[in-house]
């Protein structure tokens, strides 16, 4: 596992669950349920990708696609002043795109190739990736529409990490546990993403005390091991 890049999370026990962070060159998708923390963890990746090696970053540019309309530049601001980095500086090096539906959402991913080198992007968020397309597409008659459409955005994804050599991340909430294991919405019907490769999947939910705990699932590389993180003013923290 020569040469392999890594974006850290900024949280100790994430990255040692992920063995690094989040892996350069894969597509990993945040799985949980509402307020679980995935949007501020994408937050706090699009600061982290932007610090020095050293500091666990690539010094490198994020593309931010929000379905959702839940991006917060004051919470970039936060999360970069906790990093010891220049706010103003950090919001200008995330390319910041809102997506209106499934359509434009994989517009945007086609017309990042014009500028993904040139702008040095080493990481893209997608939050979340399906809402746009589970509206768009209601109901079991819908079902296998939606799953293909789905599946070329995902494979766009993928080929962008691949040639790029840059990471994706992308969110996708689920109501309960059992979403996931059972009937998971990226999962169709003769094999899942994973059949793509490279694919990592992180479970987030919420424990007590306003904890959260993360789980790396059907991962072929990690254990299936848990880590406990907080999410403060600094950000997502140990
Ligand atoms: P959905 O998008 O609804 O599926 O949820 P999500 O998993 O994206 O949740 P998100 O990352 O938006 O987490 C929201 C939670 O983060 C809130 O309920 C708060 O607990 C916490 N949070 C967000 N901002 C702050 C902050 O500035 N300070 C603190 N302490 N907590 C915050
Ligand atoms: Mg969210």
């Amino acid at each position: 596992r020569k040469n392999v890049e890594y974006i850290s999370t900024g949280v100790k026990a994430l990255d040692d669950l992920l063995e690094g962070g989040i892996e350069v060159g894969s597509l990993t998708e945040f799985i949980g349920e509402f307020g679980a923390g995935k949007t501020q963890l994408c937050h706090q990746l699009s600061v982290m990708v932007q610090l020095p090696k050293e500091k666990g970053g690539l010094g490198a540019r994020a593309l931010y696609i929000d379905t959702e309309g839940t991006f917060r530049p004051e919470r970039v601001v936060q999360i970069a002043r906790a990093k010891g980095a220049d706010p103003e500086k950090v919001l200008e090096n995330i390319i910041y795109a809102r997506a209106y539906n499934s359509d434009h959402q994989m517009l945007l991913v086609d017309e990042a190739k014009k500028y993904i080198e040139k702008n040095n992007i080493r990481l893209i968020i997608v939050d979340s990736l399906i809402n746009h397309f589970r509206s768009e597409y209601p109901g079991r008659e819908n079902l296998a529409s939606r799953q293909q459409k789905l599946n070329r955005h995902i494979s766009q994804l993928h080929k962008l990490a691949s040639l790029y050599n840059l990471a994706v991340v992308v969110t996708n909430q689920v109501m309960a546990a059992p979403d996931i294991f059972f009937g998971n919405p990226l999962k169709p019907a003769g094999g899942n993403i994973m059949a793509h490769g490279f694919t990592y999947r992180i479970w987030f939910r919420k424990a007590k005390e306003g904890k959260r705990i993360a789980r790396i699932i059907d991962s072929p590389k990690h254990a299936e091991k848990e880590a406990a993180f907080a999410i403060s003013e600094d950000g997502v923290t140990d």
